[in-house]
């Protein structure tokens, strides 16, 4: 199977939601906000043939080692409301979040409807969760499929969560954890899921309007790293799709040039790339790959839309090239985790393939998506 696909069959994309400005300003209030670095590699850019090679470093986000609290975080403030009828306060009407919203507000409305926070997790969005159930002091069940190992756990249950482990799948989990939410007793348990099972889903929305905070700095950086506001081309690492849904969105406002966005997924769990050749939303047996969080057989069903008309390359990478990666931008101080790396990985062979409009003067963005950390290299 080749390990990249253009996507030539693409409709314009319309009706996508417009930016909304107050996911920054809710970022920036919470505890230990500041702007991820976007590093410039000109020696890397030079080598691959184009102009920029510009890497956003999510490995320190909010306190923790992944992008994944921009999501959770915001979406368990959205749900949070909802529940104590404050929805309203959260849509885009103004710059900035109301001073009523404040972490500490949302706890005492959070504790007195007597809420838990339910997730399934291959590791970031859980613990992301677990952190927003200790800011808000309520409690979080967190449920993890088996093949998921002791130090992802641990982290998790380090924010005071309790994990459950799921003998079966991410999607398993995903089913179990419902199920769980659904059977919540004393208080209300709210579900924050990163993936939909149905398109109307609402909290994954969230999570995907949470990432907004991501893009609205690039937007910062980009002139300060190269003088202008262009960008060419974006790779994002896929897993259920949430993070590149949020790309296509925001990069689907009108601007000149539109930058390609461009995907990749582990060989092994390569569900969009699957999609987008079958030409309908395909579910893959994802099995073991270093990029924990990208081992996914199930696209979320409101990504799948989005997605089939905004990615324009899909590509693929296995774990021997990942681990390459990891050590080359080690080299150039980024030290990054297997997921992080993909969309490094991922570069390396997009630009060598024939068809791809990479050259002199790209603008290239990749997201580098979680922190080092340990992993099982298997032959
Ligand atoms: C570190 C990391 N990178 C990338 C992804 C993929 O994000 P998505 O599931 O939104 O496609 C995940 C998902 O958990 C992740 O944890």
């Amino acid at each position: 199977m080749p390990s990249v696909y253009i996507n030539t069959d693409r409709k314009p994309l319309t009706g996508l939601p417009p930016p909304n400005p107050k996911v920054k300003s809710f970022h920036q209030a919470l505890p230990l906000y500041r702007p991820t670095p976007l590093v410039s590699l000109p020696e890397i850019a030079q080598q691959l043939g184009i102009q920029y090679l510009l890497v956003k470093d999510e490995s320190s986000r909010l306190g923790l080692p992944a992008f994944k609290i921009l999501g959770a975080s915001w979406a368990t403030a959205r749900a949070v409301a909802k529940h104590v009828g404050l929805e309203t306060r959260f849509l885009a009407t103004s710059e900035n979040i109301d001073n009523d919203l404040s972490l500490k507000n949302l706890a005492s409305a959070a504790q007195t409807a007597d809420l838990a926070l339910y997730a399934a997790t291959d590791g970031n969005h859980g613990r992301a969760v677990g952190r927003m159930a200790k800011y808000l002091g309520i409690k979080a069940r967190i449920f993890i499929p088996g093949m998921v190992d002791e130090e992802t756990k641990s982290k998790i249950a380090s924010e005071g969560a309790a994990v459950e482990v799921v003998n079966g799948s991410y999607d398993q989990t995903m089913i179990a954890t419902k199920l769980a939410c659904d059977q919540h007793e004393g208080g209300k348990g709210l579900l924050i899921s990163d993936t939909a099972l149905e398109i109307e889903d609402e909290v994954p929305q969230w999570i995907v309007e949470g990432y907004q905070t991501m893009f609205d700095e690039i937007e910062e950086q980009i002139r300060e790293a190269t003088g202008r506001q262009t960008i060419t081309h974006v790779i994002v690492p896929v897993g259920a799709g949430s993070l590149a849904c949020a790309v296509v969105t925001h990069f689907s406002t009108p601007r000149s040039p539109k930058p390609e966005i461009m995907t990749v997924e582990p060989e092994s769990a390569a569900c969009l790339k699957a999609s987008l050749e079958a030409g309908k939303m395909t579910s893959v047996h994802a099995t073991y790959t270093i990029c924990t969080g990208m081992c996914c057989g199930t696209l979320s069903a409101s990504v799948w839309p989005i997605l089939r008309e905004g990615v324009t390359v899909a590509s693929t990478v296995n774990d021997q090239e990942v681990d390459k990666a990891i050590h080359t931008l080690q080299e150039y101080s980024i030290s990054t985790g297997p997921c992080g790396a993909a969309s490094f990985a991922a570069i390396q062979k997009l630009a060598r393939v024939e068809g791809i409009q990479l050259g002199p003067n790209s603008v290239v963005i990749i997201l580098c998506t979680e922190a080092k950390r340990g992993y099982e290299l298997r032959a």
